[in-house]
């Protein structure tokens, strides 16, 4: 049963979406979804038994098969597929590009879609990917279109990639980057796009704190009792 709002944070890689949308959750004391963590998920356990990116009996067993949740674990919020801790291995720019070619068929589209909405439905929480307030949950309270330019979103995932120890070359970051967001605004289903009733935020100029009261102030405006 619904008890609270729900909050959608959706916008191209690097826009900022996981920091702000963990913010706000923090803030407001909502819980946080990282969806796209669920996609690099599937497609890490997908290229680990071999299964083809494709529609089929395969990827269809293997959905059938895998167990996928976020756990409190030391301290942090931590990706479990099939009981395997994978938070860390998910984190690579490969692993991004991998959850952007899975995150084209229907098949584990439908399937995640299924669990977002499972994991959304008490409310009083954040989720934070490409599709969420245009297809995830259409119905949201509030909806956040979050986006930056290709430039500042590369210089943003190359210093986050460098911290986690990974060697990254900008113009290679930039170019991946550049890619996916062909990849995820062109494809077919669920692709990319602001809903018509989200808020639209340029980070581009902006720092995370000012991201996140704007964020807060359109929480305030549409849900009048978190004020
Ligand atoms: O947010 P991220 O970089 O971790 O997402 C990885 C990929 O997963 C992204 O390139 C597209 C896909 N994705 C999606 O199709 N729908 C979502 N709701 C979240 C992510």
């Amino acid at each position: 049963m619904k008890q609270g709002p729900i909050v959608t944070i959706d916008g191209p890689s690097g826009s900022g979406k996981s920091t702000v949308a963990r913010t706000v959750a923090e803030r407001l004391g909502y819980r946080y979804i990282d969806t796209g963590a669920m996609y690099r998920g599937i497609g890490w356990l997908a290229r680990r038994e071999k299964v083809p990116f494709r529609e089929g009996p395969e990827l269809e067993a293997l959905l059938e098969s895998t167990r996928l949740s976020f756990e409190e674990r030391d301290g942090r919020t931590a990706l479990v597929v099939n009981g395997r801790d994978i938070t860390d291995r998910i984190r690579t720019a490969e692993m991004g590009m991998v959850a952007s070619d899975i995150s084209a068929i229907g098949s584990v589209r439908k399937w995640l879609s299924v669990l977002q909405r499972t994991l959304g439905e008490e409310g009083e929480t954040v989720l934070e990917g490409r599709d969420m307030g245009t297809v995830v949950f259409p119905d949201a309270e509030v909806k956040i279109f979050l986006t930056a330019s290709l430039k500042e979103r590369a210089r943003r995932r190359t210093t986050e990639l460098r911290q986690r120890g990974e060697t990254v070359d900008p113009e290679g970051v930039q170019q991946d980057l550049a890619q996916r967001d062909f990849n995820d605004s062109r494809r077919e289903l669920a692709p990319l796009r602001k809903a018509e009733d989200a808020v639209e935020i340029d980070t581009t100029s902006m720092t995370l704190a000012e991201v996140v009261d704007r964020v807060l102030a359109v929480v305030r405006e549409r849900v009048p009792e978190k004020r």
